[in-house]
């Protein structure tokens, strides 16, 4: 039961001192995060559109104390969406965001804040043609992350959210959210939740993402399948025909150097593939719940440790 432990530790300070030190750590963290700064992610946008696929960006950053850092993580995102500008990558290229490292945890005002923010990076999206998605993280954030959508979209449209399977109210959301113009990735959740608002076992997250993705594939919405999940895709694909929806009309997502075949070989059958590019310095906490989602994951980067 690594995964707990991981999701544990994904939170800890001195566990974060520890892996970033390690030398060999870079190279494991190399596989899912497209470099420290915009540079690399850029090179990483160029290869992956110029291969058919789209992308969705994510300044890597999270469970941000302090107003500054908050405002240079808006401001990390308006050089990201003026860099996608200046090549024309706007259409292809989207941005994935998350409202802690925009101050939603701020005390007293942080949903105002992160508001605020988010607010300016909507509207520079909305002028070059983009959008942006709220990553959703821990159950907690949940109200205030669905009430900062319900506002961007009243001028942003394009505004998506992310729903979690794992999460028991999330079919409810799904509901509510499977309406036309909304945009929806549906995940099966990454964080450690409790067992009073989260389904626990395996099997019982990837049942709720099935009713989930029925309301959303059923509803005039787009949603967007966020799994690498051999099974979950193959169910996608027959409820979308089902609901006769042509390609294009959903997308599937997949993170950065997880089932690179898959991404394109699910492209090239010509369905909608956009690929999670995260980037940036502050990687701790997503990686470590990538080191979670897969015990293997852990034994690479253990074995990185051994001496040659
Ligand atoms: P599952 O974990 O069952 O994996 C299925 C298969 O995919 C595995 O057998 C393996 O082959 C491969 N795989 C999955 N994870 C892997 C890994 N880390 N390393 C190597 N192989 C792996 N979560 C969240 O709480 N909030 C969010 O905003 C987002 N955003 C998001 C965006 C996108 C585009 C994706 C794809 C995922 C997220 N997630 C997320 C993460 C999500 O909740 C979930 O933890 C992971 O996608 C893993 O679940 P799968 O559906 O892939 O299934």
């Amino acid at each position: 039961m690594l995964g707990p432990v991981l999701l544990a530790a994904s939170r800890s300070d001195r566990m974060r001192r520890i892996v970033a030190a390690a030398p060999v750590t870079r190279p494991v963290v190399d596989r899912f995060v497209a470099g420290d700064g915009l540079a690399p992610a850029m090179n990483s946008v160029r290869a992956l559109t110029a291969s058919g696929l789209t992308v969705t960006l994510d300044h890597l950053g999270e469970d941000v104390t302090d107003r500054a850092t908050a405002t240079a993580t808006r401001d990390a995102y308006l050089r990201l969406l003026e860099a996608l500008m200046l090549e024309g990558l706007g259409p292809k290229a989207e941005v994935s965001v998350k409202l802690s490292a925009f101050g939603q945890a701020l005390p007293g005002s942080g949903h105002e804040i992160a508001l605020e923010n988010v607010r300016r990076v909507a509207e520079l999206a909305t002028e070059i043609g983009t959008t942006v998605t709220l990553d959703m993280e821990d159950h907690t954030t949940v109200d205030s992350t669905l009430a900062v959508l319900a506002e961007l979209r009243e001028r942003h449209p394009g505004t998506g959210a992310v729903l979690q399977s794992y999460l028991f109210r999330t079919e409810e959301d799904a509901r509510a959210l499977a309406a036309a113009g909304s945009r929806v990735r549906l995940v099966k959740g990454a964080y450690k939740e409790p067992a009073s608002v989260a389904h626990q076992e395996k099997r019982e997250v990837d049942r709720a993402y099935v009713r989930c993705l029925k309301i959303l594939m059923a509803g005039d919405g787009y949603p967007m399948v966020g799994s690498h999940d051999p099974r979950l895709i193959a169910i996608a694909q027959e409820l979308a025909a089902r609901h006769d929806r042509k390609q294009g009309s959903y997308e599937y997502q997949m993170l950065f150097g997880i089932r690179t075949a898959e991404q394109r070989r699910l492209a090239a059958t010509g369905e909608r593939v956009r690929i999670y590019i995260p980037y940036g310095a502050d990687w701790y906490g997503y990686f470590m719940r990538r080191l979670a989602e897969r015990p293997a994951n852990l034994t690479f980067f253990l074995r990185s440790f051994l001496p040659n």
